[in-house]
C-alpha cells in the first residue's frame, strides 16, 4: 500500500465505537487470518482477534490453552488484511488475571506487535481493577460478560448465563462496573434477552450480543460459524452459507480429477502451445 493511500484511510477507533451507543448496530465478526480480514473489512465496524482461534484454527477444546503468542501471530494477520474496520485482539487466558502490572506488561505488547487499536478482556469481578489499570495507561479495552469460554472449566462447559435471578444482579453488577472501569464497549455472551436489554440501558457504551438477542447495541459472531464451516453449530448462530458443503464438493472433484488424470489439464501447464 502506497503511503498515500496509507494516509487517506482511517480506521475506526474505540470512541467511534463508543459513540454508536443507541445508534446503528455495531458490525463485529471474528477474524484470525490476513484473507478473512480482507474480506470482512468493507462489511464490519470492528474486527475481533478472538481467542476462539484456539478452537477455530488450531483444534483446541476450549480457549485455555491459547497463547499470547497464537494472539500476536493472528492479530498481525488481520492488521496486515484490514485497512478500515477497527480490530480487537483478545488477552488470552492467563495473561491478564494475576495483577494490573502483568495485564498492563500483556496488554502493551499484544497492542506493540500487532498495531490494533485495542485488546478484550474477560470481565469477572476481579478484573475490573486491571481494567481502570490499563485504560488508565492508554489501552482502550472492550469487556465481555454473562458466559465467558475462559471460565470453562470452572463452569464445568459452555452454559447460558443468567438463569437464576442471583446468577442475573451478577452480571449485570459486572456489567456496570466493567463500563466504570472505562471499556469503550462490552461484549454480552449467552444471556436471555431480557438480561441483555436490562445491561444494554444500565450502561453508557455499546453491548454487544452473542447469542443475546437484538436488545443488544451490536452483534458479533464467529466468522466460521455462521458461513457453515463446522457440521455443528450452536442455536444463536444463523448460517449464511454452507462453506463445509461447498469444500467438501470442491474437494471430492478435485480427487477425482487428479486420479482421472482430468487435472491438470493444457490451459493449466506453463508453456503449452496456443490452439
Ligand atoms: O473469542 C471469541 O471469538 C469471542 C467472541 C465469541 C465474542 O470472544
Amino acid at each position: 500500500m502506497s503511503s498515500h493511500r496509507q494516509a487517506a484511510v482511517r480506521r475506526l477507533a474505540a470512541p467511534d465505537i463508543t459513540a454508536r451507543k443507541g445508534q446503528t448496530p455495531v458490525v463485529c465478526l471474528t477474524a484470525y487470518t490476513a484473507p478473512m480480514a480482507e474480506i470482512l473489512d468493507e462489511h464490519c465496524d470492528l474486527l475481533l482477534v478472538g481467542d476462539s482461534v484456539g478452537m477455530v484454527v488450531h483444534g483446541l477444546p476450549n480457549t485455555v490453552g491459547v497463547t499470547l503468542e497464537m494472539m500476536i501471530l493472528h492479530g498481525q494477520a488481520v492488521m496486515r488484511g484490514s485497512t478500515r474496520a477497527m480490530v480487537v485482539v483478545d488477552m488470552p487466558f492467563g495473561s491478564y488475571e494475576g495483577s494490573a502490572e502483568v495485564a498492563y506488561e500483556n496488554a502493551a505488547r499484544l497492542m506493540k506487535e500487532t498495531g490494533a487499536q485495542a485488546v478484550k478482556v474477560e470481565a469477572g469481578e476481579t478484573i475490573v481493577q486491571n481494567i481502570e489499570y490499563l485504560v488508565k495507561r492508554g489501552i482502550p479495552v472492550m469487556g465481555h460478560v454473562g458466559l465467558r469460554p475462559q471460565a470453562v472449566l470452572v463452569d464445568g462447559g459452555f452454559k447460558a448465563k443468567g438463569k437464576g435471578a442471583d446468577e442475573r444482579q451478577k452480571i449485570l453488577q459486572e456489567a456496570r462496573a466493567t463500563a466504570e472501569a472505562g471499556v469503550f464497549a462490552i461484549v454480552v455472551e449467552g444471556v436471555a434477552e431480557g438480561l441483555a436489554r436490562e445491561i444494554t440501558e444500565a450502561v453508557a457504551v455499546p453491548t454487544i450480543g452473542i447469542g443475546a438477542s437484538a436488545g443488544c447495541d451490536g452483534q458479533i459472531l464467529v466468522t466460521d460459524d455462521m458461513l457453515g464451516l463446522f457440521d455443528w453449530t450452536p442455536k444463536f448462530v444463523r448460517r449464511y452459507a454452507d462453506l463445509r458443503g461447498e469444500i467438501t464438493g470442491a474437494i471430492a472433484r478435485y480427487a477425482d480429477d487428479v486420479r482421472a488424470r482430468r487435472f491438470p489439464g493444457p490451459a493449466e501447464i506453463y508453456f503449452a502451445k496456443a490452439g
